[in-house]
């Protein structure tokens, strides 16, 4: 069985501050144990909210790294410093990152395994847009997307499948799209792994996950949690979250 994984993509939201007054919230809602749980604050905000969740079972996530250890990369920020503070957790090739900051699917490669390399777990965001969703492009997209994911540890990789039309806009993925791409992402992975890769691995769905629509897309056979922007953004909404999964994951679902 795959343990739900809810990870919560703060893009560029919330103070230090904020982050440190939410993530102690987030800790005094007695989560339930059968799910892991990872937030990713802004840079600014690790190491502050590191110190928050220290002894908590509360994952720290980083939503970028850059694919060198160190060098002259303005701006950038190398593994072994998120490592350093902390972070065991990074988010790479999000379509925000492909959309507006030139991210392609080998620099998104080289981050990821940078990432590992250090040691830190990869969240690795895939998705289509409308006019490829449109075209009947899908299943190409994610093919090219996830060509070369043979060069990362399957073992330290979950999946993100963000279709970027559902990202930010209220409007999710049906139960039966996100099935569908989930399914098909599963037997890629066998064909670029293997088989027992292929059941371990976890593929989350992203794309305006949201309690009220939680129920419906976490027990789809293929979807092993989620990568949620706009509702991880409060504790009630992201802790709703956090128990609907838990729900699937007891097998409790009608
Ligand atoms: P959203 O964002 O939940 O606000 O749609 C998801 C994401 O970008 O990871």
């Amino acid at each position: 069985m795959r343990r739900p994984l809810i990870a919560g993509n703060w893009k560029m939201h919330k103070s230090v501050a904020e982050a440190s007054a939410y993530l102690e919230g987030l800790i005094a809602e007695d989560l339930p144990t059968s799910v892991d749980v990872v937030c990713c604050p802004t840079f600014v905000s690790l190491p502050a909210a590191a110190m928050v969740v220290t002894g908590s079972d509360i994952g720290l996530g980083a939503q970028n790294v850059h694919w060198e250890t160190s060098g002259a990369f303005t701006a950038e920020l190398a593994a072994p410093m998120l490592i350093e503070i902390g972070v065991h957790w990074v988010i790479v090739g999000h379509s925000e990152r492909r959309t507006f900051f030139g991210e392609t699917d080998e620099t998104a490669l080289d981050r990821a395994r940078a990432g590992q390399a250090a040691g830190l777990e990869v969240i690795y965001c895939i998705g289509e847009t409308l006019a490829e969703r449109d075209a009947g492009e899908t299943f190409a997209v994610l093919e090219r997307q996830t060509a070369s994911l043979g060069a990362l540890d399957p073992e330290h990789l979950v999946l993100a499948y963000e279709p970027v039309w559902a990202i930010g806009t209220g409007r999710n993925a049906t139960p039966a799209q996100a099935q569908e791409a989930h399914a098909f992402l599963r037997v890629r992975v066998a064909s670029i792994f293997d088989g027992t890769a292929a059941d371990a691995m976890r593929i989350l769905y992203g794309g305006s996950l949201k309690p009220a629509n939680a129920d419906e897309l976490l027990p789809l056979a293929d979807v092993d949690g989620g990568l949620i922007g706009g509702a991880s953004l409060d504790v009630g909404s992201f802790s709703a979250i956090i128990r609907a999964a838990a729900v699937c994951a007891a097998g409790d679902v009608s």
